[in-house]
């Protein structure tokens, strides 16, 4: 099982700290951000976006997705999470599923400002997901 590498992972979080205060959290005032890497290495950055309406919120994880996938990326190989939480922050469930859609095998790097780190798969995240070949029967 192949693991992201350090230097790319350094990358990642430089990108997401460039970001993280852009995070729209003017409700919780827990900032995240987020940074996708793709196949052929390009990062896709997103923080987190609430809303008065506090349901429309969307995550970090889901703005990097969003913006890569409408951009014509679609092959991922990890996400980082960056949070400025002592601990680092697991993503939600609805982000674990959108990530299922482009890949099990994805890295996902849980990391805090301080440096602390998680690094698991999406599947790990989320084992059973239902995808497109529970439809394909
Ligand atoms: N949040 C994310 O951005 N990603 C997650 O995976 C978990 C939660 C955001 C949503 C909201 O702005 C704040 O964190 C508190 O829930």
């Amino acid at each position: 099982m192949i693991m992201i590498d350090k230097k790319l992972k350094e990358k990642l979080k430089k990108a997401a700290q460039r970001v993280i205060d852009n995070a729209y959290v003017p409700y919780s005032n827990f900032p995240l951000a987020a940074a996708l890497l793709t196949k052929n290495g390009k990062i896709f950055t997103g923080v987190n976006i609430e809303n008065a309406a506090y349901g429309s919120t969307m995550c970090a994880e889901r703005t990097a997705v969003f913006k890569a996938v409408s951009e014509g990326y679609t092959e991922f190989q990890a996400l980082l999470i960056l949070s400025k939480t002592k601990k680092p922050v697991t993503p939600c469930g609805s982000c674990r599923q959108v990530i299922n859609e482009f890949g099990k095998e994805i890295d996902i790097i849980m990391m805090t400002i301080e440096g602390r780190e998680i690094i698991k798969k999406n599947k790990e995240l989320l084992p059973g997901a239902f995808d497109k070949d529970d439809m394909d029967q």
